[in-house]
């Protein structure tokens, strides 16, 4: 069956066709993104209501360029989380194309298909595996545990930042610019890790837990205190980014050993913005985790729509004829409780 997947949950316009067959594996035929960062770079941040008029302006070029004429059976387009007006315009998109062509809709979770990345690259024995999933992006750090891909199991999360969020605010306190992530790790490269040492919170709360907030705290006194003393260089500044890399990228790494210790899975998928990252690949590995990692290509670890694809093709025997009247926007659905 083919599949079009629509994604506008943030700042990034895609659309993607995607061939699957009945066990799940993919071709993707297209994947077009359309990033608005150019325009929220001058605001350090995405400004939702910007963020929404691009979409509008954009979401049929980019239509048109992934579906160069071509049929589909199903249309899954991401539902929730994300920002409100965003979301919107995706929605409203997929619901007018299922009305106007009688075509089956599915409503799709950003965070699932965020974990499911991986699967898009057909070299994965996941059948009836039990797995674990973790999700690393801009808004969002979750572990969850799934043995059907639908259904899935909240077994850590971050209290307060996401680790995206975290990288980000790191680039804006060092002037670095915007989106900080890939900015912190290139940066990363040629400092030095171990220069600063910064607090590894809850490092050893015995749960799967998270938490961001103090580790940046942390570093914007450390960046205060460099800048009084006129000693916040560009060597500095590499070796922050080092520093706050390793710290927060081996806190992440312990819990997920924790917790496949703990729970046992068969295999370890990961996605998301941030597992883009090198170190953190590099970090959750096979060797350190005793169990099969799976990350997805690098892009497919940002937003796009061939990853809203594949999850609708998960939920495809929900998807229905009148979904068109009865799907919801929402900015706060959950990945699991
Ligand atoms: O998944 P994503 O594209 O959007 C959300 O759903 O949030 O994730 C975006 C986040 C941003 O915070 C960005 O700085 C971060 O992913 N990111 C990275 C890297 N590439 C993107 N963080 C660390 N290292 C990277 N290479
Ligand atoms: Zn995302």
């Amino acid at each position: 069956m083919r599949i079009l997947g629509i994604e506008s949950s943030c700042d990034e316009t895609a659309v993607a066709l995607l061939e699957i067959d009945d066990f799940g594996k993919s071709t993707v035929l297209s994947s077009v993104i359309r990033s608005q960062l150019d325009i929220h770079k001058v605001f350090g941040g995405v400004v939702p209501e910007v963020a929404a008029r691009a979409h509008v302006e954009s979401v049929i070029a980019v239509l048109e360029e992934a579906l160069n004429g071509e049929r589909y059976d199903l249309i899954a387009v991401t539902n929730g989380p994300g920002l409100m007006t965003s979301l919107q315009v995706g929605v409203q998109t997929a619901k007018t194309l299922s009305y106007v062509k009688n075509i089956p809709l599915a409503g799709v979770n950003h965070l699932t298909a965020h974990c499911l990345s991986p699967l898009l690259s057909n070299d994965i024995e996941w059948q009836n595996k039990a797995m674990v999933c973790l999700v690393v992006s801009g808004g969002h750090t979750e572990l969850v545990q799934t043995k059907d891909f639908i259904n899935f199991e909240l077994i850590g999360s971050t209290r307060d930042d996401a680790i995206g969020e975290a990288y980000d605010k790191v680039a804006k306190l060092l002037d670095l610019g915007y989106p900080g992530g890939p900015i912190v790790s290139n940066n990363a490269q040629t400092g030095d890790a171990n220069k600063y040492v910064l607090p590894m919170p809850m490092i050893n709360s015995g749960d799967y837990d998270w938490s961001f907030s103090g580790l940046k705290t942390a570093v914007r006194y450390l960046v205060m205190d460099l800048k009084n003393q006129g000693k916040l260089d560009e060597q500095a500044k590499k070796d922050i980014c080092a520093s706050f890399e390793k710290t927060a990228v081996t806190v992440i790494a312990k819990k997920v050993k924790k917790a496949i210790g703990d729970l046992g899975p068969e295999l370890l998928l990961v996605g998301g913005g941030v597992s883009a990252n090198k170190y953190l690949r590099q970090s959750l590995s096979q060797d350190y985790l005793s169990v099969p990692v799976y990350f997805p290509e690098l892009k497919y670890a940002g937003d796009n729509a061939a990853m809203i694809a594949l999850a609708g093709w998960f939920s495809r025997q929900r998807a229905d004829l009148n979904n068109w009247q009865t799907l919801k926007v929402d900015p706060n659905l959950r990945l699991a409780e």
